[in-house]
């Protein structure tokens, strides 16, 4: 009795390995503990032993069970484990490259930004940064937009309430916050800052109280540029606004300086543009922003007054250039994050 049960265990660990799937793993099992099994047969045998032998035979038949149970929980967990290697597929290599990995792009509105600020680094232009959050002061009062400008109603502007703080923004006095409505506020942060000669670029997002709809946001990327030296003229503003605007558009385009008004420019120019490459649009002059010569009451706010100053700074909006160079027509699509559409700018 005692080398039989040694045999079937024997034999188990022996077969155990051929084992190749659930329901051979069941067959073994029965052929071993199921009711016409080797082991079955064997406790069944007991009886005929003596009474004084079988608490003996009792122990070593429970030691052989409890490693047959072993070994098919064993068994059990290769079979799983094969089962779920099938189903990943064959092992990967985690240090290798991944295959087809669609690489990200700018987005259209950075790629001109960026196309801008690269230009105008060109002629000695760098980028200056401001705050989102602003105060009135410096939107508003500093570049001579008085109290009572249709341009700071609160239709249009977006302001902070009384008990707000932004320790990064210094006000003037206890001038209101508010979210700037341009990034004309850069300049007076930059002129207080520095002095001349001052040649900046500040690109940015600005906020005004718009209603949403295919040429206006409430919220949108405007460029900002300022030169400020001894004897700077129109001339200047015009030769550099061409630069940056063929630089965008090709040599092909006309631009023409059309007189505007701004409260912190004298004089001012709506800067229009023709070209025989815009789609739709070709040979019809368009608006593309604003511009003209820097008001001597902003250079009173910044305390350059008495000097021989002059400058020109200028105001482009980010989306208005990039709806024309790329004939979008309708400005929500910047915003809307659409793959098929910003896809279409991956270079
Ligand atoms: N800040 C003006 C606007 O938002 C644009 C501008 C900038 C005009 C600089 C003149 C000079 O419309």
């Amino acid at each position: 009795m005692e080398k039989k049960l040694q045999a079937i265990l024997t034999e188990a660990k022996s077969s155990e390995s051929s084992i190749q799937s659930m329901p051979a793993l069941d067959q073994f099992k029965a052929g071993i503990v199921g009711s016409k099994g080797s082991m079955t047969e064997i406790m069944k045998g007991m009886k005929a032993l003596p009474k004084e032998e079988k608490p003996e035979f009792g122990k070593k038949i429970n030691l052989v069970k409890k490693e047959l149970e072993t070994l098919f929980a064993k068994v059990r967990e290769r079979l799983e484990e094969s089962d779920l290697a099938k189903k990943l597929g064959p092992p990967v290599d985690p240090t290798l490259p991944s295959p087809n990995l669609s690489g990200g792009g700018l987005h259209p509105l950075t790629q001109i930004r960026e196309e801008m600020v690269a230009t105008l680094n060109k002629i000695g232009f760098s980028v200056v940064e401001g705050t989102e959050a602003e105060t009135e002061w410096f939107c508003f009062d500093a570049l001579n937009t008085p109290e009572d400008h249709p341009a700071r109603d609160e239709q249009d502007t977006l302001f902070f309430n009384e008990d707000t703080v932004f320790s990064n923004v210094t006000k003037k006095e206890e001038e209101r916050y508010l979210l700037r409505t341009h990034t004309s506020s850069v300049q007076i942060r930059t002129m207080l800052d520095r002095k001349p000669p001052i040649r900046v670029i500040a690109p940015g997002r600005v906020f005004r109280r718009d209603t949403v709809d295919a040429t206006h946001s409430a919220n949108f990327h405007q460029f900002e540029g300022l030169y400020v030296d001894e004897a700077v003229t129109v001339r200047d503003l015009k030769a550099l606004l061409d630069y940056l605007l063929k630089s965008l558009f090709g040599d092909k385009v006309k631009t023409r300086l059309r007189p505007s008004f701004f409260p912190f420019t004298e004089p001012s120019y709506e800067v229009d543009l023709i070209s025989p490459n815009l789609g739709k649009l070709s040979n019809q002059w368009i608006e593309v922003m604003g511009c003209g010569m820097v008001d001597p009451k902003v250079f009173e706010s910044v305390g350059y007054e008495g000097s021989e100053i002059s400058g020109l700074a200028f105001g482009i909006g980010i989306e208005r250039i990039a709806m024309l160079r790329h004939g979008v027509d309708d400005i929500r699509h910047f915003y809307q994050n659409d793959l098929r559409f910003l896809n279409q700018f991956n270079r």
